[in-house]
């Protein structure tokens, strides 16, 4: 495998990204903890990211030496590059303009990073974002490329087997990065590449089944993706020693219920308690407007409900989640000054701690599309894993002001016609998610030979790749109207369909 040490890039998650698509396993460590995450690990190879801090501060941080006198293969990257020279014997300087977006660089002699791919006299795009810079080689090291702005643009010490680069190799902007990425932890670094999700699965459950031994497992099923496979998973691995709770709040879509429990308890074969607990939260809904009363209740009253029948089934030592990756990883921050917070890991609103539950979390090392990847090779379709992301509060924070059954029934119908016609457009996996808001605020229109005074429904489409940013997905001219006018006919209760063009920044993806 390979440790990646995390200096606080906003991009260190994309190497473990393009060093798992090189088939081979990596795991993040934040620097502080590097140390026991290589003895843990015992990688055999290292890389080090970029970072908002410069080396020039003297409280910035180091590579700890256990590292450096492993005898591993080492690639920094950006102000990896920097320390590695700091902390063996080169020279950084303050840079006076720096380099932000696209460069070239050229290549001016042979390396190991570069095999099959570059050759000496080539130029090649690269993605820069630096202020500091390389002015000295540590001893040992030959440039291998540079760049107008940085004449150490790639760096290497054969002997050592030490590579470093000050552009970012792991963004999509550099066209040759993973491939140079490649070539580190499978020529440099000698992993042979075959890191597969049936391997994956296999491990995984071995895993499952050393942890638990013979005690029983609860898992909370939410009707998404991530749940859904970890209970498949845990299944595979220990059997009816695990027990699915599906709290159904009364706020899902349109037949997601039903899709659920029928999938768990007829196709598989999961033990499964189905709480039908709609009217409870529908009473505690009433007249709550203010969109973080609403999520603050809803998280609430389903960790009541859930520890509720947790206790009814009774005996049982662990608590499954399908937490991933990208929410374990702490992710280094700086706060401008010398000290450093860390991202606090978020679970079950404490629940494991109350009910002294241990976690079982087999997931954790996953992004969410490899997930999607282990999902099918437990035999979920493509249909269930592909499924848009869906908010634990469900259709609430998409009915502002307050939320009643009555609403959540409009919402469903018309939801639901928009998604057919997404899916029978074949546009539903161009989108990151597609959604339907009832706002609380009615328009005249005209029906037939009669007034209507009804609600306005708003749609939402966006694209994204994580849900941090997301841009207004652009339908093709005449689907739109299509599912206005088929909404208006159908759906008793709204007389008027709008489209949400915002953006997410300054908007946010959801509408509360
Ligand atoms: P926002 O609205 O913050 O949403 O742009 C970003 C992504 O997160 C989803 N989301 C949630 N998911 N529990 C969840 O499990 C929540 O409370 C929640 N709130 C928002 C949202 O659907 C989008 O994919």
């Amino acid at each position: 495998s390979i440790l990646i040490v995390d200096f606080g890039s906003q991009v260190t998650q994309l190497i473990a990204r393009r060093v798992r698509e090189a088939g081979v396993y990596s795991e993040i460590a934040p620097f502080q903890s590097a140390e026991a995450a290589f003895e843990r690990m015992q990688p055999r190879g290292i890389i080090l990211s970029g970072s908002p801090a410069s080396v020039l501060d003297a409280d910035s941080p180091r590579v700890p030496q256990v590292i450096l006198d492993s005898g591993l293969p080492i690639l920094g990257i950006c102000y990896g590059q920097q320390v590695l020279m700091a902390q063996l014997g080169g020279i950084v300087t303050l840079g006076d303009s720096g380099e932000f977006g696209h460069a070239v660089i050229e290549v001016s002699d042979r390396c190991s990073l570069f095999d099959g791919l570059w050759t000496e006299g080539e130029s090649h795009q690269v993605w820069m974002s630096h202020g500091d810079k390389v002015t000295a080689l540590a001893p040992g090291f030959r440039p291998v490329a540079a760049s107008p702005g940085a004449p150490f643009a790639v760096i290497a010490d054969d002997d050592r087997r030490y590579y470093a680069m000050q552009f970012h190799p792991e963004v999509v902007h550099t066209p040759d990065g993973a491939k140079l990425i490649c070539n580190f932890v499978r020529h440099v670094c000698g992993l042979n590449g075959d890191w597969t999700m049936a391997g994956f699965r296999a491990a995984k459950i071995e895993e499952i089944r050393k942890q638990v031994g013979t005690g029983r497992v609860i898992c909370g099923l939410s009707g998404g993706v991530d749940s859904s496979v970890a209970a498949v998973l845990i299944h595979e691995a220990i059997g009816d020693q695990l027990t699915c709770v599906f709290v159904d709040h009364g706020l899902l879509r349109a037949g997601e219920a039903d899709q659920v429990v029928g999938l768990f308890r007829n196709h598989y074969n999961i033990p499964l308690v189905h709480v039908n607990a709609e009217a409870l939260f529908m009473n505690g809904l009433t007249g709550v407007t203010d969109p973080e009363a609403k999520r603050k209740f809803i998280g609430a009253t389903f960790i009541d409900v859930f520890e509720a029948e947790a206790k009814k089934i009774g005996g049982a030592a662990f608590l499954a989640q399908g937490t991933l990756y990208p929410d374990v990883i702490e992710s280094v921050s700086f706060t401008g000054g010398p000290s450093v917070t860390i991202k606090s890991h978020h679970n079950v609103g404490g629940l494991p701690e109350r009910m002294n539950m241990k976690l079982v979390e087999p997931l954790r090392e996953l992004f969410k599309d490899e997930v999607r990847a282990l999902g099918r090779e437990l035999g979920l379709t493509d249909a269930f894993v592909g499924r848009h992301p869906f908010p634990g509060p469900g259709l609430a924070i998409r009915i502002p002001g307050e939320v009643t059954r009555e609403r959540c029934d409009i919402l469903r119908k018309a939801d639901a016609i928009y998604l057919e016609e997404i899916r029978n457009a074949g546009l539903y996996d161009a989108i990151w998610q597609a959604f339907a808001v009832l706002l609380p605020v009615r328009t005249v229109g005209v029906m037939g030979d009669g007034r209507t005074y009804d609600f306005v429904l708003a749609l939402r489409a966006v694209t994204s790749t994580d849900g941090m940013t997301a841009a207004a997905y652009q339908f093709p001219g005449d689907f739109l109207p299509r599912v206005a006018t088929r909404i208006v006919n159908e759906v008793k209760g709204i007389n008027r369909v709008t489209y949400d063009y915002t953006s997410k920044p300054p908007g946010t993806i959801e509408w509360e």
